[in-house]
């Protein structure tokens, strides 16, 4: 029988457990994206608090595409020895911890965002934020392969245990592979393949710029929800596998696209029947059959028992949550001590509206 407090592994990277913290934003970086004590102190409670491996809110790796207030930096090596200390802070408490990094496009949610020059695969409105972005030429292309590789680069440096690309959610890369943003008549629009071609090419970028062993992995949309406007697991499988060839070391599963629906399936409410949970299990559960990666899946993961019933009935490797650890980053550990322990958090989203981010329901009255 597999447990979920087993150990477990990415390429050579050992983790304690099969629980992961999905990225999550947490809104206080500062203004130019270095981070700070007290940002430091919410990773250091999340390394105690006994998660396997933790993956940081997104960072961004070009000063000009910065797509939600203070986040974390990884546009220049200045921020290398301030993420230092993170990452030592977090290896301190025996956890690892990935780094999250992202180019925003069109989704970006800064309220500047209309100031910046985002560049998109093409010139296609986004719905949530009103961003028409420029049509990107293929020199802007090669920009921001370089900006991707650069910035594994810097978190190897930096001491990271692993990079993760944000390619969920409507995010640039997301924007790329939907048939509904990527209008593009050259070698990067078309087909599937193609329209996933600069992916292939960030991915070989970053493989080449960071060594075979580093891990490199992916939070992605198997279904951009939107029907055959955007992209659905036949296609996605397709790119799956190619990422699978091209070494990505584990694939996390998302679906949802904010820049065509801000209503996003990804982050739900209402969670507090066993039914509504874990909802993207089946995807994950198929993905898995296919590719060597290890795969893990987020969006409501809220039970342990039923985490060991996935496990157990799948290849799924890893569980990946984001608010419960919000509201409470020792989680793990009180799941360790009892495993019927519920939850504190409600999934009813308010996190999104305080600086930092925090839980509504752990505010002094
Ligand atoms: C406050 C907040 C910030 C988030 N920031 C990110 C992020 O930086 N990168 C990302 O991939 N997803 C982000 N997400 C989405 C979560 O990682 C996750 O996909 C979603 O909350 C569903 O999982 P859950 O039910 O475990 O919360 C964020 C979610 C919240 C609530």
């Amino acid at each position: 029988m597999k447990n979920i407090f087993d150990k477990t592994s990415i390429n050579k990277l050992e983790l304690k457990n099969r629980i992961m913290r999905s990225a999550a934003w947490m809104n206080a970086a500062d203004e130019s994206g270095f981070i700070n004590e007290s940002l430091i102190k919410i990773y250091e409670d999340l390394a105690k608090g006994g998660i396997g491996l933790i993956n940081t809110g997104y960072a961004y790796i070009l000063k000009e595409d910065k797509p939600n207030p203070n986040m974390i930096g990884i546009y220049d090596d200045k921020f290398i020895p301030k993420l230092k200390e993170l990452t030592d802070t977090v290896h301190k408490h025996n956890a690892k911890i990935g780094l999250q990094i992202v180019y925003g496009s069109s989704t970006s949610t800064h309220p500047n965002a209309a100031e910046m020059d985002l560049i998109g695969p093409s010139a296609v409105k986004n719905n949530m934020t009103g961003i028409t972005p420029k049509e990107a030429s293929i020199e802007d292309f090669r920009h921001i392969v370089k900006a991707f590789g650069d910035a594994a680069e810097r978190a190897k440096k930096a001491g990271f245990d692993a990079v993760q690309f944000h390619a969920a959610h409507g995010y640039f890369i997301t924007l790329l592979l939907s048939p509904y943003f990527n209008r593009r008549e050259d070698e990067y629009g078309g087909d599937i393949h193609s329209r996933a071609k600069l992916l292939y090419e960030i991915v070989a970028e970053v493989r080449n710029r960071v060594g075979k062993d580093f891990p490199v992995m992916i939070k992605i949309n198997y279904d951009d929800l939107m029907g055959d406007k955007g992209i659905q697991f036949h296609e996605s499988m397709e790119v799956f596998k190619r990422l699978d060839n091209l070494g990505i070391a584990m694939i996390e599963l998302s679906a949802g696209n904010l820049a065509a629906n801000p209503e996003i399936p990804a982050i739900r409410t209402k969670l507090s029947k066993i039914e509504s949970q874990s909802y993207y299990k089946e995807a994950a559960t198929e993905l898995a059959k296919h590719v060597n990666a290890k795969v893990a899946f987020v969006g409501g993961n809220r039970t342990p028992s039923l985490f060991n019933e996935i496990i157990n009935n799948s290849d799924i490797e890893l569980i990946s949550i984001a608010r419960p650890f919000i509201a409470e980053p020792y989680l793990v550990n009180k799941w360790k001590e009892n495993i019927d322990y519920k939850a504190k958090c409600v999934s009813c989203n308010r996190c999104w509206d305080t600086v930092p981010v925090s839980c509504i329901l752990n505010r002094k009255k």
